[in-house]
């Protein structure tokens, strides 16, 4: 999809479809009346006969005469001024986008950045449009033999801005929003992968490949020797039970010198979780192949960075493997030295994430980062708790918590911050080793946040628990890619603050 701003008076017809916004109340905005008028008022008299009243998300689409506006129309309704804002925005765009994908155009002239909505510069406007339109038409690589995949129509997209000056902004917010676009993209076709294509020497080499798409990143994947040798004595046991060999990624991108502590991304890459010993249900069982989407998001965040030259210095580290039954398989009441040292009774084999997590978190501190940032699918108790709607935000930071959770909204990929603490660690103590690693059902997204801060003690961390949001269930089954654009949208703005 190439993407790229125009000036607005500049326009020509030439486009398949012009993509225009029609509010509820008040007058038409600039774009919609000059299409109005080259249509004989068309747009005016359906509002006033009530047959498009502009109520958020509507959609009409016009086929129009030759010589005028584009060869069609497509009219989204705003809703009411007052109420524009950035949801409204973004939903406007989302239904756009859904109805264009129906119709045969292939280059859109969309007229919706034009519209002011409240503390939206024009870069945010034009960014939502490539965001939204890259996260809309992607399509899963499904694997059935019947359909062969049809290419999108659609495959250029203007942003109509009032002036010159705004081009600059504009192009700019696309430049991110089609970066963010492809990293999302990536992450959910990692994650939407069978768990028998995408296992951890799959993802290893899908790292090592985005090493060579962008030379700037540099890739080194860990095998079980070397992990041995790392002591990572958790990752170890979750993995033992399983026919597949676990892999260590660790990618670094240096945009900024070198000298500058990097921020670590640290990704859960269970390529699927049948609990171990401790087995889960059959329901939904299938749907823990998604249980890698932090580590496809780590990667998937990494792509959008490398392809945006940010300068900045990161590190994504992702740690994969199986979490299965077998004869050799960790037990229930085993207990594994960590990698800090720190001793762990597995009460539940199930708890598996934040074995894995928080070997990882510790091999971090070799980086001597700025700040720590772990991405996991870790509790179903986040989704108890938040539904899908917002990831479980944990931080010993209150000013990284701050930076994550306004990221999460100005993506719209948003976070609720939730507790941590002595209590929660409370619940995991065991008789036998330092600690356990599951601690009862009360709290359960914030024990286990709880556990992993035991071993990010003195760093500035923050946890994501993206169980919730991560994928979707039932007949929308597949990836989200969530959290990406908030990943992103905070580094952009750690650039900015420095
Ligand atoms: N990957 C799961 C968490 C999960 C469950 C994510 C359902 C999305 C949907 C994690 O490894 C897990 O199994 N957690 C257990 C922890 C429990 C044993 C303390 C859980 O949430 O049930
Ligand atoms: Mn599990
Ligand atoms: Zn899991």
């Amino acid at each position: 999809m190439e993407f790229k701003a125009i000036i607005d008076a500049k326009a020509s017809n030439a486009a398949d479809c012009a993509v225009v916004g029609v509010y509820e109340d008040g007058d038409l905005g600039a774009a919609a009346a000059r299409i109005d008028k080259q249509l004989d008022g068309l747009i005016g008299k359906l509002r006033a006969d009530g047959d498009f009243s502009g109520k958020l998300g509507d959609v009409m689409l016009l086929p129009t005469p030759a010589g005028t506006a584009a060869a069609r129309v497509l009219l989204i309704g705003l809703g009411t001024r007052s109420a524009f804002g950035r949801k409204q925005y973004r939903k406007a765009l989302g239904n756009a986008v859904q109805a264009l994908a129906k119709t045969g155009t292939s280059d859109a002239v969309v007229y919706l950045a034009l519209e002011a909505v409240a503390d939206l510069d024009v870069q945010y406007r034009a960014r939502a449009v490539a965001e939204i339109f890259c996260a809309q038409l992607y399509k899963i690589p499904d694997l059935k033999t019947s359909t062969k995949p049809r290419a999108p129509r659609l495959s250029s997209v203007s942003v109509a801005v009032a002036d010159a000056r705004g081009m600059k902004s504009a192009a700019e917010g696309l430049r991110i929003g089609a970066a963010v676009g492809g990293g999302l993209a990536l992450s959910r076709d990692l994650a939407n992968l069978p768990p028998n294509v995408c296992t951890p020497t799959y993802l290893g080499t899908r790292a090592q490949s985005l090493a060579k798409d962008f030379p700037s990143i540099k890739t080194k994947v860990l095998d079980e020797k070397a992990i041995k040798a790392l002591k990572m004595g958790a990752f170890l046991a979750v993995t033992q039970g399983s026919d597949q060999p676990p892999r260590l990624i660790v990618c670094e991108y240096y945009g900024a010198k070198k000298s500058a502590p990097p921020i670590c991304l640290v990704g859960k890459g269970i390529t699927f979780d049948s609990g171990g010993i401790s087995l889960k249900d059959p329901p939904a069982m299938d749907e823990m192949k998604f249980d890698m989407s932090g580590g496809a998001a780590v990667l998937g965040t990494r792509r959008a960075i490398a392809e945006l030259k940010l300068p900045i210095n990161l590190v994504g580290i992702v740690a994969t493997c199986e979490n299965m039954p077998s004869g050799g398989a960790v037990k229930p009441s085993d207990i594994v030295t960590t990698m800090s040292g720190q001793t762990v009774e597995i009460l539940n084999t199930d708890a598996e994430g934040r074995l894995i997590l928080c070997d990882a978190i510790t091999y971090s501190r070799r980086f001597k980062p700025a700040a720590v940032v772990d991405v996991a699918t870790l509790t179903g108790a986040c989704i108890v708790a938040l539904g899908n709607h917002f990831s479980g935000l944990m931080s010993n930071d209150e000013a990284l918590a701050e930076e994550l959770q306004s990221a999460g909204i100005r993506a719209d990929d948003r976070a609720w911050r939730l507790p941590i603490g002595e209590e929660y660690v409370d619940q995991l103590k065991s008789n036998f080793a330092d600690i356990a690693n599951v601690g009862g059902r009360e709290g359960g997204a914030c024990t286990a946040a709880s556990f992993l801060w035991k071993f990010a003690k003195d760093l500035q961390w923050a946890h994501l628990d993206v169980a919730g949001t991560a994928w979707l269930g039932g007949s929308q089954k597949g990836s989200t890619g969530r959290p990406v654009p908030l990943l992103v949208d905070f580094l952009i703005n750690r650039v900015q603050a420095t």
